[in-house]
């Protein structure tokens, strides 16, 4: 059995002041009618896997419950956290909901805010990793890295496991190295970004995570000794001050970097993490001069840009480069090549709440 488990508990901060607190980006319709949760969940269609578990924050429930609802999965199980603590202990707890009756599945863990192009070469390696998850390895997929970006896990593929170079053992796991680090990981051809995405059996995740991390572990065990299950909306609420004390680390740093028993496939299937307005450029239509525009936007001698406004006119003029995004209470000018830094703007709002 596999059980899809989507993480959707990211606040999307890179992509302010669309992607809010409350209302964070996997749940927004970016580049289509589906939002980037429910793109996540559609892509699994052909797979042979059981309705996926979500494990999203508290305070997005009726958003997630509801999106979930339009996809005709009502029943699916959804986890909440009264606060987020990362990916670590979010794919934990979901790991220890798959496990209580004494089972142990494999877990197709995703992120729900990926954009993934072509769906048959997604489903084929998927099932390509299949063989190592049941043999407790933590598979992930890798995407050939195309530059230095710092905002990705490097991993350094070993040796060919089998025929086909459809699978390798993962020599190194770096999570986000500074600019230097990746360039040097880039000039050598050896390393793939992680896509963020993973499979394994739900005991090899907590077996690992308890070699390595039994802090985190034993936080999420407390937390879910005393769940509660509300059966008629679906929600599976973890005892909050016990959560509260666990550590916040993400599977990246957690698991991956440690571990023995890294598998990594690599995944050529147009895959985006949409993790930053140039993302988002990346991945959109365009005109002929480059610019994705979307809402009411005039450009005249305007290149390579990202325009978008909920409302009043945006007018560029003479610009290059730049990301120009308009909401109803903020309004967001910022240089392409440093759209990372938007965080900045976050941090700060953040500081003088
Ligand atoms: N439930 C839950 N709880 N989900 C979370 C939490 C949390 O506390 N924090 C993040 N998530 C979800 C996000 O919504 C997203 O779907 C996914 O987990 C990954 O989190 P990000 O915060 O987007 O991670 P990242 O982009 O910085 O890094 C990860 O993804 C990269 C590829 O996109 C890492 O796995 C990198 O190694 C990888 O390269
Ligand atoms: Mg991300």
């Amino acid at each position: 059995m596999i059980i899809p488990v989507v993480m959707a508990g990211g606040t999307g901060s890179r992509l302010w002041p669309m992607s809010r607190e409350l209302y964070p980006k996997q749940y927004l319709r970016l580049n289509g009618d589906k939002s980037m949760l429910q793109e996540t969940i559609s892509r699994l269609e052909g797979l042979d896997v059981v309705p996926p578990i979500l494990i999203c924050n508290e305070q997005h429930r009726f958003l997630a419950a509801e999106q979930l609802r339009q996809l005709g999965l009502a029943a699916g199980n959804i986890i909440l956290e009264p606060v987020g603590r990362n990916t670590a202990p979010a794919i934990a707890l979901a790991a220890l909901n798959a496990t209580l009756n004494g089972e142990d599945p494999l877990l197709l863990v995703l992120a729900a805010d990926h954009v993934i192009e072509d769906i048959n070469a997604f489903h084929q390696a998927i099932i390509n990793a299949i063989p190592h998850a049941d043999h407790g390895k933590l598979v992930t997929f890798g995407i050939v890295a195309t530059g230095p970006e710092t905002g990705y896990g490097y991993i350094q593929r070993g040796e060919c496991l089998g025929e086909g170079k459809m699978a390798f053992d993962i020599q190194r796991f770096v999570e986000k190295p500074d600019f230097e680090t990746a360039n040097r990981y880039l000039s050598s051809g050896e390393y793939y970004w992680n896509s963020g995405m993973f499979i394994f059996r739900a005991k090899t995740y907590l077996d690992e995570l308890s070699k390595y991390r039994p802090d985190i572990l034993n936080a999420c065990q407390n937390a879910f000794s005393n769940i509660e299950k509300d059966s008629l909306q679906d929600f599976i609420r973890v005892d909050k001050d016990a959560f509260l004390a666990c550590p916040d680390e993400s599977i990246d740093y957690a698991v991956m970097e440690a571990t023995a028993e890294g598998v990594v496939i690599p995944l050529d299937a147009g895959w985006n993490d949409v993790g930053s307005w140039s993302a988002l450029w990346e991945v959109n239509v365009k005109d002929t001069k480059n610019n994705c525009l979307d809402g009411d936007v005039f450009t005249h001698d305007t290149d390579n840009c990202y325009i978008s406004t909920d409302e009043k006119l945006v007018a560029a003029v003479g610009v290059t480069n730049l990301v120009i995004v308009n909401t109803k209470d903020a309004v967001l000018v910022i240089d392409k090549s440093q759209v990372q830094d938007v965080k900045k703007v976050v941090q700060y709002l953040k500081d003088n709440e």
